[in-house]
C-alpha cells in the first residue's frame, strides 16, 4: 500500500507514525507513506497558501492552486483508489471503513488547516470525506494520523498475530472484554478466577458475556 499525504504540517503526521507497529510496517515496506508539503506547490512569490473567504467571515481558507497542482502532479504517477479529505463534515471513521481501506493500493489524503480548503477541490478531486469524530481539531493532520494508524495495522502482514486484529473492539460491533496479565494477585487485586482455570470453553463464554455487558453499558447503539 502507498499513502500520499498533502499537508502544511507533514511533520505532525510523520512523527506520530514513527513508532511501534506502524514503524515496523513501514520498515518492512508493507506500506509506504510519502509526504507533500502544500506550500512547496504555491506559485505565489511569498509561498502563500491561504486567503480570506469570499462573502466574508473569519478564518483563512487554503487556496485551490497549490493543492490542485500537487494532486495533478501525483496523479501523473499513479491512479488513486481514494482521494480522501479529512474534515469534521465528513463521514465518521469506523472500523468497517478502515478494514476496506486496508486493502487498497494507493490512497491520497488531504489535510486542511485553518477554516479548511476551497470547496472546488472537494467537488472536483476528492472521492471521500472522513471525520474522526464530532469535534473540531486544528487541522486534518492528527485526523490523518488516526486514519493511517487504524488502516495500516490492518494491512495484511502488519500484525504479527493476525488474529489480534480480529478480536479488536468494533470488529464485530462489540467492545472488547476486560484483559489482564501477570501477576495474578497484585496487592490483593485479583485476576478473575475463570481466566486461570484453563477451561477454554468457559473462558470464551466469559469473554463474550463481558464484551456484551460492556457494549450494553457504554455503547448500546452498537447492538
Ligand atoms: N479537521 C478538523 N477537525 C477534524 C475532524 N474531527 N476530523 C477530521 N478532520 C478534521
Amino acid at each position: 500500500m502507498r499513502i500520499d499525504i498533502l499537508s502544511l504540517f507533514p511533520k505532525i503526521i510523520k512523527s506520530s507514525l514513527e513508532h511501534s507497529i506502524i514503524k515496523k510496517a513501514l520498515d518492512k515496506n508493507l506500506v509506504t507513506i510519502k509526504y507533500h508539503n502544500i506550500r512547496d506547490y504555491s506559485k505565489n512569490k511569498y509561498k502563500k497558501v491561504d486567503d480570506y473567504q469570499y462573502g466574508g467571515g473569519s478564518g483563512m481558507v487554503l487556496m485551490i492552486q497549490p493543492i490542485c497542482d500537487c494532486i495533478k502532479e501525483l496523479k501523473k504517477e499513479r491512479k488513486y483508489c481514494k482521494i480522501i479529505y479529512l474534515t469534521p463534515d465528513g463521514k465518521k471513521l469506523d472500523q468497517g471503513t478502515s478494514n476496506k481501506c486496508s486493502l487498497l493500493e494507493n490512497i491520497l489524503l488531504i489535510c486542511g488547516h485553518y477554516k479548511g480548503i476551497d470547496q472546488r477541490i472537494r467537488e472536483h478531486f476528492v472521492t471521500d470525506e472522513i471525520s474522526i469524530g464530532d469535534y473540531v481539531i486544528s487541522g486534518g493532520e492528527l485526523a490523518a494520523s488516526v486514519f493511517c494508524d487504524s488502516v495500516i495495522r490492518l494491512v495484511p502482514g502488519v500484525l504479527g498475530d493476525e488474529s489480534s486484529a480480529l478480536t479488536d473492539s468494533f470488529q464485530d460491533n462489540r467492545l472488547s472484554e476486560p484483559i489482564y496479565t501477570r501477576p495474578e494477585n497484585y496487592k490483593g487485586l485479583l485476576v478473575p478466577k475463570i481466566l486461570i482455570s484453563g477451561n477454554t470453553k468457559e473462558i470464551e463464554r466469559w469473554r463474550e458475556k463481558k464484551s456484551l455487558e460492556r457494549t450494553k453499558k457504554y455503547r448500546p447503539d452498537l447492538l
